[in-house]
């Protein structure tokens, strides 16, 4: 397995976040972790990419404890936060050949390279030129993964990467996720059920801490549906 969630529960004060939860993902699979707001879904995530503290159980990733992995393992992750934190005042390329910085990516040639082909993979390059701050929502969250990206991460993790997009957006960022998914392990968020059915292998769902259900997408659409299995767990 390539990660590996073992009985992690999660507390903030008197607040459980995570109750509980034990999660395997094999190499190759793209994982849709679905939840109404507030059900544990951002700090499962934080949990995974060793953020976090957990209060109990472990996280393993490759077979070693997420808190131990240091930079080596933080550069075998890529990650989407949910509030995507860009620097807004950067110009596009800027921001990216800071990130390569950050994940040791050396010498100039090797730089400006793994940049300009982040640029063409999240389809950006029309937009590179300005900055962060004059760009839609939509080239925005293409910056987000970009960074995500940029460094060939194995394990990709998306929180809620398509929230706030217009329908245009969201089918060009969503292409763009499957893509990533042919070649990477890749675990995303979202609370809408399209969202799993249209890039998902796997479907998580989550809510209040608690892991609900755990199977493949093709079984949940042989039972009837996304829809039907959501509506009934929140009902
Ligand atoms: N830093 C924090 N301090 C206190 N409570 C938190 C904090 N982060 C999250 N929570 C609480 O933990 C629960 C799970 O939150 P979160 O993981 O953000 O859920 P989701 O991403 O599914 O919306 C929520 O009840 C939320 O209010
Ligand atoms: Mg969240």
């Amino acid at each position: 397995m390539l990660l590996e969630v073992h009985n992690v529960t999660k507390t903030y004060g008197p607040q459980k976040a995570l109750d509980n939860v034990s999660v395997s993902v094999p190499k190759g699979q793209v994982v849709g972790l679905l939840g109404p707001n507030g059900a544990g879904k951002s700090t499962l995530m934080r949990c995974i990419l060793g953020y976090l503290p957990t209060d109990g159980g472990a996280v393993t990733f490759d077979g070693q404890d997420v808190r131990d992995g240091g930079d080596g393992m933080k550069r075998r992750m890529g990650y989407l936060p949910e509030h995507n934190p860009l620097y807004p005042e950067m110009y596009v390329r800027e921001f990216l050949d800071f990130i390569a910085g950050l994940h040791g990516i050396k010498g100039r040639t090797a730089r400006d390279a793994k940049v300009e082909a982040t640029i063409e993979r999240v389809g950006l390059a029309p937009e590179a030129h300005k900055t962060i701050s004059a760009l839609s929502k939509g080239y925005r969250q293409r910056v987000g993964l970009a960074q995500a990206i940029l460094h060939d991460p194995e394990l990709l993790i998306l929180d809620e990467p398509t929230s706030g997009l217009d329908p245009l957006q969201l089918k060009d960022i969503r292409t763009l996720i499957k893509s990533f998914g042919e070649e990477r392990t890749v675990i995303l968020s979202t609370h809408i059920m399209q969202e799993v059915e249209a890039m998902c292998d796997r479907v998580i769902m989550i809510k209040q801490g608690r892991i609900v259900t755990d199977a493949p997408l093709e079984d949940i659409l042989a039972q009837g549906g996304l829809e039907e299995t959501f509506n009934t767990l929140a009902g």
